[in-house]
């Protein structure tokens, strides 16, 4: 019954004029745990009613894609820029003042989507077993002996894989192919994703890990004392790369009106103020007071290497030089 009930909606959706007025549909790669409260404000505060379709933003690009101008969905919440670069023909241009009321680095520069939130790469590290001269300057000294067998990481993790999408982009693909040869053979331990490394690194399973900037604020804020910290590396290094998560509107929408408003809503201070207070993610727009477990933008601004984010859309190249080289 229930599978009938969702072939119906799925028919409804897609046909065309078939969509209520006052509705949106939502293709969301972003978390419902964090992000549904936010879904229901932006209801409560302007009356549309919002279909969501969750899934990975892998998965859901892939979707959009297929689907074409058939899809159902009027935006697509990614938490990958790379993903959104890769659907960007399949967007509407937004008009220009949406991403010139963004900070500088997190812009799109060709106005397909706007970011919503940004995040940065991070080298987690045990408190207890990793001394301040300890710490590597760049991510390619990981590759060195001293680091043998103390490094996690998360080959399968998509945003692993949009680091090493931006590392083929600035550094080439053999250098890259050169970083993930050091790595396997320094024994890097594979992890299934953020949370494990970090978790790993508590248990005393590996001194060092790679992940996003949010995740150790979720285990910080339940225990003080947790026994693992973040840095970045050196300014410019490649490992600090700055992603972020976004929205565009899928240009074949008959209901442009009402997507432009969740884009609209997803910039506003209420929705940017929970984002990174309850994500830990940072904020896009000027003016917002950021998580206290955040750098100050304008040292975010300086580690940050230079990469457009548009750029960083080639996820099947990184695909097969991951399976290349062993990791998948
Ligand atoms: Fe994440």
């Amino acid at each position: 019954m229930k599978k009938i009930l969702a072939a119906c909606f799925a028919l409804a959706m897609s046909v065309p004029g078939a969509a209520l007025a006052n509705e949106i549909t939502i293709y969301s790669g972003r978390g419902e745990a964090l992000i549904g409260p936010v879904i229901a404000q932006f209801e409560a505060d302007t009356g549309i009613k919002a279909n969501v379709r969750y899934a990975g933003t892998a998965e859901l690009a892939t979707l959009l894609q297929e689907e074409g101008d058939q899809s159902p969905a009027d935006v697509f919440w990614a938490q990958d820029g790379g993903a959104l670069g890769a659907i960007a023909p399949l967007f509407a241009e937004l008009p220009a003042e949406v991403n010139e009321g963004v900070s500088a680095p997190f812009r799109n520069v060709n106005n397909k989507w706007a970011p919503t939130s940004g995040r940065s790469r991070v080298l987690v590290f045990s408190k207890e077993r990793v001394q301040e001269d300890d710490l590597p300057a760049s991510i390619n000294d990981l590759t060195e002996e001293k680091y043998k067998v103390r490094v996690a990481w998360a080959p399968t993790n998509g945003s692993f894989q949009a680091f090493v999408t931006a590392f083929r982009v600035v550094h080439g693909e053999e250098a890259a192919k050169a970083w993930l040869e050091g790595m396997i053979a320094n024994d890097a331990k594979v992890y299934r994703n953020n949370g494990t490394q970090i978790e790993g690194i508590a248990n005393g399973e590996v001194d060092f890990g790679l992940v996003n900037n949010y995740y150790l604020g979720r285990y910080v804020s339940s225990d003080a004392d947790f026994p693992v910290d973040q840095t970045h590396f050196e300014a410019g290094d490649i490992g600090n790369l700055l992603n972020v998560a976004g929205v565009g509107i899928v240009a074949s929408s008959e209901n442009q009106e009402n997507a432009r408003k969740f884009i609209d809503y997803l910039l506003s201070a209420t929705a940017q103020q929970y984002i990174t207070i309850e994500g830990n993610e940072y904020p896009v727009v000027p003016g917002i007071i950021q998580s206290p477990t955040l750098e100050p933008f304008d040292k975010l601004e300086e580690i940050s290497p230079k990469v457009e984010i548009d750029q960083i859309d080639d996820l099947e190249g990184t695909l097969a030089l991951l399976r290349d080289v062993g990791l998948l």
